[in-house]
């Protein structure tokens, strides 16, 4: 099980730092991690995957894909080999699949065992089984799959797949990669041709490593911007030698840390810059954030850059909310990044923060008010009175409580960095989600090695 829910909470002060430099690496992407690891466990033959997020989202993913006949092992040297099953091959599993804390898991692999004849439960932590399903049941229903589920579409949940499935054509009422890629990944193992049309553009990390496997899948852009993606069923895939690149929603943390930290010049190498996940960088910047990419290449077919960071005075903004799909892991971080700004930050369109493991919207303004900022919620976002590079007051009585959310840890993790007394948090273990090594890799980049968790 997760370890969120079988040791004690791992409190912790973080406190004000000195600068951030040197050179670090953050692990492999988590979305794309997931997905190498369930395409490769439905590709026949042997895949073989480095820079694999070792986190305990994508556990959960490979320990899901092993309950369904794919063999899934780590060599000495940290390489993943997967032998996959063959799509339409997949096996009913014995037990119910535990999900732990991860969406993206539970939504993606609805998906696939929608288009099997086999039944499966998904169960998961607190945090997982208050989040909404019903918007992948709605499309996974309509291609022939029967769900029984907790009330309002929630975990536990139980899936009786259907072989053959039907193919359908669904137009996306949530801007979510995890409903998009949910509904083609059914499609794999669907005769006919599956259409996903989406107005609003998500990560599209599910659209590339399809094709990469040798799915046949097309891709539509109409003049307004929607997005027509047409998966051919019943395809066989091929195995692939992947490399997953850094994490751009890790890198942010460090990032926003470094423009925060007095002194800090800091490289992140490695790091993935999809356009579909990039926008934060563009918002730093525009609130005069200094980020520079070095040597853009590319790995594993998206783009990847090594980013220098260096502490900037920033200046709040009105976000755009056209980006949020392509930062909306992001804004946690960057609130902290507007709390210190001079001026007001304002972002509107984050209805969906309130659907991820916490209700981030709330769950932070209660946080950075507990450290001192100026925050005001909003139905759609927050607005934020920054301090003009002045250290926040840090918490003084209680910790901040962070609701099973690695993304609420580590991002008032920073804010304690840029704080007068620290910021206390309730549990640093759910950082293990994502980032298992964010904290020593702050240690590294703060130079007090010897703290490292
Ligand atoms: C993800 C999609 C996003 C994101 C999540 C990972 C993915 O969720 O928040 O961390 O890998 O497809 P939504 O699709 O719900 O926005």
């Amino acid at each position: 099980m997760h370890s969120a829910e079988t040791s004690a909470p791992r409190p912790r002060r973080f406190t004000a730092s000195g600068p951030l430099t040197g050179r670090i690496r953050v692990p492999g992407d988590k979305s794309i991690s997931h997905r190498s690891i369930m395409l490769g466990a439905l590709a026949v033959g042997r895949t073989r995957v480095t820079g694999l997020l070792e986190g305990e989202d994508v556990m959960s993913t490979a320990a899901a894909m092993r309950a369904m006949g794919a063999s899934i092992e780590r060599l000495a040297h940290g390489e993943w080999v997967i032998d996959g099953v063959g799509v339409g091959g997949l096996l009913q599993p014995k037990q119910a699949l535990d999900m732990g804390n991860s969406g993206t898991s539970t939504r993606l692999l609805m998906g696939l065992v929608a288009s099997h004849a086999i039944t499966a439960t998904f169960i998961g932590d607190a945090s997982l089984s208050k989040r909404p399903m019903g918007r992948v049941i709605d499309p996974l229903s309509q291609m022939g799959a029967d769900f029984t589920s907790a009330p309002g579409g929630r975990l536990p949940l139980t899936l009786r797949g259907i072989a053959p499935a039907v193919p359908i054509s669904y137009r996306l009422p949530v801007a979510s990669a995890q409903v998009k890629s949910a509904v083609l990944l059914a499609g794999l193992n669907t005769p006919g041709v599956t259409t996903v049309i989406e107005p609003v553009p998500t990560r599209d990390h599910s659209e590339r490593i399809l094709r990469g496997f040798g799915a046949d899948l097309t891709v539509e852009v109409a003049a307004d911007g929607t997005r027509t993606i047409r998966l051919t069923g019943e395809a066989e895939l091929r195995p692939q030698t992947i490399e997953v690149p850094g994490d751009p929603s890790s890198a942010a943390f460090f990032v926003v840390a470094a423009l925060l930290v007095p002194g800090s010049d800091l490289v992140i190498e490695n790091v993935g810059l999809n356009p579909t996940r990039a926008a934060l960088l563009g918002v730093l910047r525009d609130m005069g954030g200094q980020i520079e990419e070095l040597d853009r290449r590319d790995v594993g077919g998206e783009p990847v850059a090594d980013l220098r960071v260096r502490h900037s005075a920033l200046t709040g903004i009105a976000v755009d909310p056209a980006v949020v799909p392509s930062m909306v892991d992001e804004f946690p971080v960057l609130f902290v990044a507007a709390a210190l700004a001079s001026g007001r930050t304002v972002t509107t369109g984050l209805e969906e923060l309130r659907v991820k493991e916490s209700d981030r919207i709330t769950v932070m303004r209660v946080a950075l008010e507990q450290a001192g900022a100026t925050v005001t919620e909003t139905d759609d976002g927050l607005i934020i009175d920054g301090t003009g590079g002045e250290p926040l007051r840090g918490t003084d009585n209680a910790p901040v409580a962070t609701h099973l959310d690695h993304r609420i840890a580590m991002s008032m993790a920073v804010a304690g960095l840029a704080s007068r007394a620290g910021v206390d948090i309730d549990d640093t273990r759910p950082i293990a989600t994502s980032f298992p090594v964010f904290e020593a890799l702050l240690a590294k980049a703060s130079g007090q090695a010897g703290e490292a968790a």
